[in-house]
């Protein structure tokens, strides 16, 4: 079965086609287009911005996913139908102006095609990521059920327990702030641009993390709830008495201040996940969304499992395949197959799990 996955959600425009054969999935195009740089100049995301970019550059991205993965030219009237299966679209969660790009670009080829149509949850497309091979055509897949899956993106801090594909339990979530938020915003106050998370990761490189030690928010809770807008707080107060000290942020004063923060956040992170997965009896877990990305995040976690000589299995979607692409929702929609009529499927900007 081949799928065209079709991602608008935030700020990447993304298309990406996937084959599945058996279980084993095979990425025949994955083409992200990203509208970051206009971002990075106000700081943050202008959602009417981001709306017009994923306007701009839908058709082009469509248009180039097709060509590389079937020779297929949708502005050449001669080719009729491209040789996929069916189509799969983010309807949500995620910025309204976003979604509706992809999503009504996804019904009218559905109707254009007669196509079947899968709506997909983007948080599902993000996990899904594990099942996706980038270079090489077979990779292990986590089938080790229940998996424990640590979701870690710009508005998700969640723990959720997979019995098997399609069921998610919610063991945990984002009480305020979410893990990458608390990276863009920290990365804000340092004077980093946006998006925060790879700025500040990479400033943590030249830094000590033991130049400050951070709150680690909720580490001691017995629930597995997330929170990181009181960190976001601590970091600016230190900021503001730097700043007082020494009137400036020097290089390496980022550097520290990166360097600790990140390590408050991962140390929040895989200590709660891990004691999740011993409190749930799970043997695989699961990082997913855009944070997963993050190589300190990756390290704390082989590393703490080694020293406790922990059996347990961890799986990371490749970095380029952690932050949104299309290939992700279309291997969410492979595994759960449910399509709906065009006239059905609508966005749902604040969609769960
Ligand atoms: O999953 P994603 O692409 O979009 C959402 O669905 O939110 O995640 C974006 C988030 C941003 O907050 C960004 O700062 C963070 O992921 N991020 C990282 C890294 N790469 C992206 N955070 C930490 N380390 C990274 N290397
Ligand atoms: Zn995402």
């Amino acid at each position: 079965m081949i799928l065209l996955g079709i991602e608008t959600s935030c700020d990447e425009t993304s298309v990406g086609v996937v084959e599945k054969t058996g279980e084993q999935l095979k990425i025949l195009s994955n083409i992200v287009a990203t509208s970051i740089a206009i971002h990075s100049k106000n700081g943050g995301i202008i959602p009417e911005l981001a709306a017009r970019e994923q306007v701009k550059f839908i058709i082009p991205v469509l248009q180039q996913a097709l060509q590389e993965a079937c020779r297929f030219d949708i502005t050449n009237s001669a080719s009729q139908t491209p040789p996929i299966d069916a189509i799969a679209v983010t309807y949500g969660p995620g910025l309204i102006g976003s979604l509706l790009v992809g999503v009504e670009t996804a019904k009218t080829l559905s109707y254009l095609w007669h196509k079947p149509l899968v709506p997909v949850n983007h948080m599902y497309g993000h996990i899904y990521a594990n099942w996706l091979p980038e270079f090489s055509e077979q990779i292990k897949q986590p089938t080790n059920f229940p998996v424990l899956i640590l979701v870690v993106s710009g508005g998700h801090s969640d723990l959720l327990l997979m019995k098997k594909h399609g069921d998610f339990a919610v063991i945990g979530g984002t009480r305020d702030d979410a893990a990458g938020e608390a990276f863009d915003k920290i990365a804000r106050l340092l004077g980093l641009s946006y998006p925060g998370g790879p700025a500040i990761a990479q400033a943590a490189l030249n830094g000590n993390k033991k130049f400050i030690h951070f709150p680690r928010p909720l580490l001691s809770d017995d629930s597995f709830d997330f929170s990181f807008s009181g960190l976001k707080t601590a970091v600016y107060r230190e900021i503001e008495k730097i700043k007082h000290q020494e009137n400036e942020l020097f290089p390496q004063l980022i550097s520290d201040l990166s360097a600790s923060a990140q390590a408050a956040i991962i140390d929040v992170l895989v200590k709660k996940t891990l004691r999740a997965a011993e409190r749930y009896q799970v043997k695989s877990i699961l990082l997913s969304g855009g944070v997963a990305a993050n190589d300190s995040l990756r390290k704390t976690f082989s590393e703490i499992i080694d020293k406790q000589n922990l059996t347990l299995e961890i799986f990371a979607p490749q970095k380029s395949l952690c932050t949104d692409n299309g290939a992700m929702i279309a291997a969410a929609a492979a595994f759960n197959y449910n399509p709906q009529s065009w006239q059905e499927v609508t966005v749902d900007p604040q969609l769960y799990y």
